[in-house]
């Protein structure tokens, strides 16, 4: 076990800096505890990946750390299995490849517009893009953005704000959700939620777990792009948004409840445990990734280790919107091909709130007038 103070366990630590507390744990093994609010194991193994990941009768979202924020304590965030399956069943076809590629040119028109002359901070740019694109995609703009904006404000502040409860914007926005719904276009993304039991809680939740992972990965992504413009190149964007996402994992830690008493290997983990999987140690350890700390894309034209690339987590509760934010990435990055991009002063060091983000701030420059290539 890291090193833990008497009383509080690791409390104190988890609350400051969990980065470095989780990897000195990691430097200890595999898989190894916590005193948190209760007992708490964490691993980073693909093995033990699989292990969390693909059994959702044993590990249970509900009553994890998920719902400790308002934002995403409601929907298919808080739904277990059996009833995980079914209501995935009814939101996966909207949010697969084929339908989301079809949101392309509004991405385009958003992104194209935005695109900054000069100076800018790629923290707060890139947050008031993402904000654009989903009240397009999702609400074909029918949603005020003052609204939209308001709601997910708190996201954007350290902790322990994004954990405070708001009852009060909750029920405004519930509100304006209940007016943008019906009056949404058809083909946007509001089409899937506005008959679903429950809808207007799945887009509350979709939008809110769609807007700081993708704003912070976004920022990140423009500025490695200011600092190597080669990786704007059409057959490395792939690449480029995996690395990103491989090195900082918006989804830093992902949590469940054991259902059961079971185990791992010699680990006993009894019912109740609080068990940790994250994707920040699986993508920094050295023995699935060589040099871990580099940037360096080209890594995935290798085959991968099964279990150990998963900055959308894996198995049936794999992200909704993979599909979402790898467009939207790969739109931005195709955007700015051809501008001439150069980092002015930042910060890239990941700091773990809900989300990673970047400590920030990432001030760049995009020269006057350079345009696509
Ligand atoms: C770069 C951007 C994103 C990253 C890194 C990311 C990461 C993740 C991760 C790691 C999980 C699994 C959490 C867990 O259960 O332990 C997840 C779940 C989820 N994500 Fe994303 N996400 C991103 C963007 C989005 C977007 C754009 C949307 C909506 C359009 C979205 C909606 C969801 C939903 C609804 C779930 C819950 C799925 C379920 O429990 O079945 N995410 N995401």
């Amino acid at each position: 076990m890291p090193r833990a103070q008497p009383a509080i366990g690791h409390l104190g630590r988890w609350g400051r800096q969990p980065l470095p507390l989780l990897e000195e744990g990691a430097g200890l093994g595999p898989v190894f505890g916590l005193r948190l609010w209760r007992r708490t194991i964490v691993g980073y193994s693909p093995g033990w990946n699989r292990f969390v990941l693909g059994d959702l009768d044993l590990f249970r979202s509900r009553g994890s750390m998920s719902g400790l924020s308002p934002h995403l304590a409601a929907g298919i965030v808080q739904t277990d299995a059996p009833e995980h399956r079914q209501r995935r069943a009814q939101l996966n076809p909207s949010f697969a490849r084929r339908p989301i590629a079809a949101l392309q040119p509004r991405i385009v028109e958003i992104v194209d517009r935005a695109l900054p002359d000069g100076a800018f901070d790629a923290v707060s740019w890139s947050a008031s893009v993402t904000q654009q694109i989903l009240s397009a995609t999702f609400f074909g703009d029918t949603l005020p953005a003052p609204m939209l904006a308001a709601f997910l404000r708190p996201l954007d502040r350290a902790l322990p704000v994004p954990l405070l409860r708001r009852p009060v914007l909750f029920r405004r926005m519930d509100r304006a959700l209940a007016r943008a719904l019906p009056a949404a276009p058809e083909d946007c993304l509001a089409a899937a939620f506005r008959n679903l039991p429950g809808g207007l809680d799945e887009v509350r939740v979709a939008v809110s777990a769609g807007y700081d992972t993708t704003a912070h990965t976004m920022a990140w992504l423009l500025y490695h792009l200011a600092a190597q413009p080669a990786l704007a190149d059409a057959d490395q964007r792939p690449n480029v948004v995996n690395e990103v996402l491989r090195l900082y994992p918006a989804g830093w830690l992902g949590s469940r409840r054991a259902a059961r008493d079971t185990g791992f290997g010699d680990i006993a983990i009894p019912r109740g445990t609080l068990v940790l999987y994250s994707p920040y140690l699986t993508h920094r350890d050295r023995q699935l990734w060589p040099r871990p700390h580099e940037f360096r894309p080209r890594r995935f034209a290798e085959p991968l280790a099964a279990w150990g690339f998963l900055p959308f987590a894996a198995g049936e509760r794999t992200c909704l919107g993979s599909a979402y934010a790898r467009l939207v990435l790969e739109t931005v990055l195709a955007a700015f091909a051809g501008s001439r991009l150069s980092v002015v002063s930042a910060d890239p060091a990941p700091k773990a709130g809900i989300t990673l983000a970047p400590v920030g701030p990432l001030i760049l420059r995009r020269d006057p007038g350079s345009r696509r290539g």
